[in-house]
């Protein structure tokens, strides 16, 4: 049985984190909000609790974690030779959504918090209620989005109940999360560092902070997956999503197409797309808003689920700033089909 416990956001009520921490400790799983995602956490340190994880999510053994932590000190115990621009990007951006890869320190963490790398993903949310929680527990925890493997990732506690009932024993519900995206994960083993998943802290913010920062393709991690996580299908509604250019008139014709094949469409797009007569719209918020829309989009993507939809259209956004994570979730989500009129 799922509990679904509703945590004061300003952290005052502490008592609220009291069974979670518990479970924790008792090598349980515990979902909590954080300012990207839900995520579902673990003592990073015991591989039979971090195992149930990838047991309630249906995720691949070789995906590694990311470990969560409430104060800086922390990473002491499991990470070494910190580069300097490593440490500055901490103090720049912590806490915040900004996943570091640094070097593991061996026999530290659970080998399957790592999937057997000699690197850690490591990051400090800035959600209240999983800073509380982190530093009521004092201990590292290891947490993926809690999401059923394959799904957009949670930014309700209703998406993990939806996704996990019944398979963890609690939720702490924090309301709609704000990025709705998940981190950002930069790789600080490499000579250059090298963005291998965009977020909420873009290439332009980091770049401000360190100078030059890589990005890594998609296409890189075919021959040698660098964010192991980045080779499955992701972020995918039970129906087919194609991206189309950014035009009404486009969009127009391809709804006229799709109709005329006796099939029904959904439009997940800016507010401009709303006059559009297809089946069902979910909205990505006001035009050029990509805050927005990254708040928006798994919500939608989800919506499209509950619908009888054949087919999902996305007008494609601008990859500047925040809109290179929405976009790098919206071709995997297509898997990169794109529908041509
Ligand atoms: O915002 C977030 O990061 C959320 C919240 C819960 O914190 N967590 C999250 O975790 O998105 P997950 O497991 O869904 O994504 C972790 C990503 C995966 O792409 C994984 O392959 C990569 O980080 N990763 C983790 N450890 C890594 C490592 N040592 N080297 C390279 N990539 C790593
Ligand atoms: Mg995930």
């Amino acid at each position: 049985k799922t509990t679904i416990t509703i945590v004061d956001n300003l952290s005052t009520n502490k008592s609220s984190y009291t069974q979670a921490v518990d479970l924790l400790i008792k090598g349980e799983v515990v979902a909590f909000p954080t300012e990207t995602v839900y995520g579902l956490g673990a003592i990073a340190t015991s591989e039979e609790a971090v195992a149930k994880i990838f047991e309630a999510k249906g995720r691949p053994q070789d995906n590694p974690l990311i470990v969560h932590i409430g104060s800086k000190e922390e990473i002491s115990a499991f990470t070494h030779d910190i580069p300097k621009l490593a440490e500055v990007c901490m103090d720049m951006f912590w806490p915040g959504p900004l996943t570091l890869i640094l070097p593991l320190k061996p026999d530290t963490l659970a080998k399957n918090v790592t999937a057997g790398l000699q690197t850690v993903g490591v990051r400090m949310p800035e959600h209240s209620v999983a800073l509380e929680l982190l530093r009521q527990l004092k201990q590292p925890v290891a947490a993926p989005s809690a999401n059923k493997s394959g799904k957009p990732s949670p930014t309700k506690a209703e998406h993990v109940f939806h996704d996990l009932a019944g398979k963890i024993p609690l939720i702490l519900d924090g309301g709609t999360t704000g990025i709705g995206l998940e981190s950002t994960v930069i790789d600080f083993v490499s000579d250059t560092p090298t963005i291998l998943r965009p977020g909420g802290v873009t290439k332009e913010m980091l770049e401000k902070v360190i100078g030059q920062v890589s990005v890594a393709k998609s296409t890189d991690h075919e021959d040698a997956p660098r964010a192991p996580g980045m080779k499955y299908a992701h972020y995918a509604p039970d129906s087919p999503v194609y991206l189309i250019e950014n035009s009404i008139t486009k969009v127009q014709q391809a709804v006229k197409k799709i109709h005329s094949e006796q099939k029904k469409v959904a439009i997940i797009a800016s507010d401009l797309f709303s006059q559009i007569k297809g089946d069902y719209f979910f909205s990505l918020g006001k035009e050029n808003q990509l805050g927005d829309a990254g708040h928006l989009l798994y919500q939608a993507l989800r919506n499209c689920d509950e619908t009888d939809v054949d087919i999902i259209l996305v007008p494609v956004l601008s990859k500047e700033g925040v809109g290179m994570a929405i976009m790098n979730r919206l071709e995997k989500a297509a898997n990169g089909k794109w529908f041509h009129i």
